[in-house]
């Protein structure tokens, strides 16, 4: 089996390390990749989202399976285009992609089918958002409609923190046309959980809860960055909850594109927030998340190259998903100045053989000949799998301490709020 998978970030790593585990797969091409994946698959310099050299790559190549990872090429339609040459593909068709590239539908989808969400309104008209913002509660919640980088998010304390939001986002269009509509929310509290899902329009099984940690600091402080470290499973995620989750919101959505005429298959991911009042839906998004896939796919026992396969031909129910016991972390270490100005190209050096039970998955990583140097602001992912949460944090932040570049930075304390809850 010939694969292609499209994106280049650690997320793209860790699925082309699970899939090289299938003896039927003879060659991986990634489209980018980067310097580090290039130790795991033929990389070719096409972007994520040049949509017709990516199919024209894939017909002269006679790829047999073709896996779409990162948001934007998958709204741009990536899967029908491939489909139409008939290459079958892991990830949804655009209509189905909508779940996350325009937040109005979404919200919409929710109200409408009866999935718990945070309350709402969505506005078109710069003038109409500043009206409402007049008397809402406070703090409140702004989100640009189309995909901002998972940036285009603010949390407005007071008035006019929201205001600002709304000229930046509707006026200035930080966002470019993300900003075109805007959603206003009301704020939500409690512990966050990511459930990725995989689906193939009839059946949902999900995979192993997890627990990012967006902030780039300590503590939870400072600008949100696209995630810098994660834990599986979320000890927050109870098997109570869980089935609540399946009955009111997984369900109830796969569901609801159908309705739609907009059946996702693929990887349907589910931001929750478990709410004095329930779990509710803070965002899907229609792909694997990052860095969420790095501690999740360790996890897996069952073979992925299959689930993904059923995914797109309907026999997901016949297949099966099995993690393991134990847990998993994930050590971001990011350039210093991320997410904001950074340096790059700095030589990285790492072990070259790691026991089992480690992982490094790169990001922001590029070759200079035999010289892997970074290439961006989040450059690798390290990962550690044990028994228990405990020690799978320790485990990986030992493997930080064995990875060196100049100005790398990490959190100190990816795991610390799980474990203060306890494992389950
Ligand atoms: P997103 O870019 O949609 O992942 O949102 C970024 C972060 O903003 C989420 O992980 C939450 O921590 C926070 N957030 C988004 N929506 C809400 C909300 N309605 N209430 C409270 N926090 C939110
Ligand atoms: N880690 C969040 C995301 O992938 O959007």
């Amino acid at each position: 089996m010939k694969i292609l998978v499209v994106g280049g970030g650690g997320r793209e790593h860790a699925i082309i390390r699970k899939l090289k585990e299938n003896k039927t797969v003879t060659e991986i091409y990634a489209l980018p990749g980067n310097g580090g994946i290039a130790n795991d698959a033929t990389c070719v310099p096409i972007g994520a989202k040049d949509i017709d050299k990516i199919v024209d790559f894939a017909v002269q190549n006679a790829i047999d399976f073709a896996v779409v990872a990162p948001d934007d090429p998958l709204v741009l339609g990536a899967v029908d285009r491939l489909n139409e040459v008939g290459i079958p593909c892991f990830g949804p068709t655009a209509k189905a992609a909508a779940i996350e590239g325009s937040k109005v539908f979404s919200k919409n989808l929710m109200k409408t089918y009866h999935i718990p969400t945070a309350s709402y309104e969505t506005f078109t008209d710069p003038k109409d958002a500043l009206t409402y913002l007049a008397d809402c509660a406070y703090p409140t919640v702004l989100k640009a409609d189309g995909l901002a980088l998972g940036k285009g998010v603010v949390i407005a304390q007071n008035k006019q923190e929201a205001e600002e939001a709304v000229h930046s986002i509707m006026e200035d269009k930080i966002f470019g046309d993300s900003g075109n509509a805007l959603v206003i929310e009301e704020f939500l509290t409690g512990p966050e959980v990511s459930v990725l899902a995989f689906t193939d329009g009839k059946t949902v099984k999900p995979m192993v809860s997890s627990m990012d940690h967006k902030r780039i600091g300590d503590n939870d402080t400072g600008p949100n960055t696209g995630g810098m470290g994660t834990i599986a499973p979320n000890p927050y995620y109870t098997p109570d909850v869980a089935e609540r989750c399946m009955k009111e919101i997984f369900l109830p959505t796969i569901e609801a594109m159908n309705k739609e005429g907009r059946t996702f298959r693929g990887c349907l991911y589910f931001g929750l927030m478990l709410t004095p009042n329930g779990p509710k839906v803070i965002e899907y998004n229609c792909r694997f998340g990052d860095p969420e896939t790095q501690v999740v796919l360790p996890l897996l026992k069952s073979d992925l190259l299959s689930i993904m396969q059923a995914t797109a031909n309907g026999t997901l129910a016949d297949t099966p998903v099995e993690f393991k016991d134990g847990a998993a972390c994930c050590v971001v270490m990011a350039s210093s100045g991320y997410p904001l100005k950074y340096e790059t190209g700095f030589p990285i050096t790492a072990p070259e053989t790691l026991p089992a039970d480690n992982e490094i998955y790169y990001a922001g990583a590029k070759l200079d000949g035999e010289r892997l140097l970074t290439a961006g602001g989040r450059v690798l992912g390290a990962v550690a799998v044990d028994d228990n949460l405990p020690n799978a944090v320790k485990k990986a932040y030992a493997l930080t301490e064995t990875i060196h570049f100049a100005n790398a930075v990490k959190r100190s304390d990816i795991g610390r709020r799980a474990l203060e809850k306890g494992v389950n």
